[in-house]
């Protein structure tokens, strides 16, 4: 069975009840139902941490097994080289690891602007809600195929 990690990074547990105007109402949860959803062939292995240590542990693991990453790394985002290093070994490891958004973050805050994580990511998609993550799911089934 193929198989995806995706990441969550801080304050994303509390989808479903934080910022509803820019996040929505839906919970991590129901993300993991509307992935499995497209892709029913597909362990869909969906993890949060408000940790940077954790998230770096489950990039290495991901490098280690070759295992494609989806990954909304929030605020890390904006000022993680620790993250942005852990990212550049899955690339450089010729892993696809894709950096997802729900809100597009280039029409927010002018600090939302900069991702350190971008430049080592195979590719970015932002401002489609939880579409992001479908989307990012649709190409690594395509790339499968
Ligand atoms: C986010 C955008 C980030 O700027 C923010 O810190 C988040 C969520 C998004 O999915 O839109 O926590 O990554």
């Amino acid at each position: 069975m193929k198989r995806v990690l995706v990441l969550n990074g801080p304050n994303l547990g509390r989808l479903g009840t934080r910022e509803p105007e820019i996040y929505g109402t839906a919970s991590l949860e129901d993300l993991t139902k509307l992935l499995s959803a497209d892709a029913p062939d597909w362990q869909i292995d969906v993890r949060q941490s408000d940790a940077e240590p954790e998230l770096m542990g489950w990039l290495h693991e991901a490098t280690d097994s070759k295992t494609p990453v989806i990954i909304n790394p929030a605020a890390f985002t904006h000022y993680s080289y620790a993250l942005r290093d852990a990212v550049a070994m899955l690339s450089s490891a010729g892993v696809p690891v894709i950096e997802v958004h729900i809100s597009n973050p280039h029409a927010r805050e002018e600090f939302r602007r900069d991702s350190v994580i971008s430049p080592v990511a195979t590719g970015v998609i932002a401002g489609f809600g939880f579409d992001s993550y479908r989307l990012a799911l649709h190409y690594l089934i395509t790339l499968d195929k």
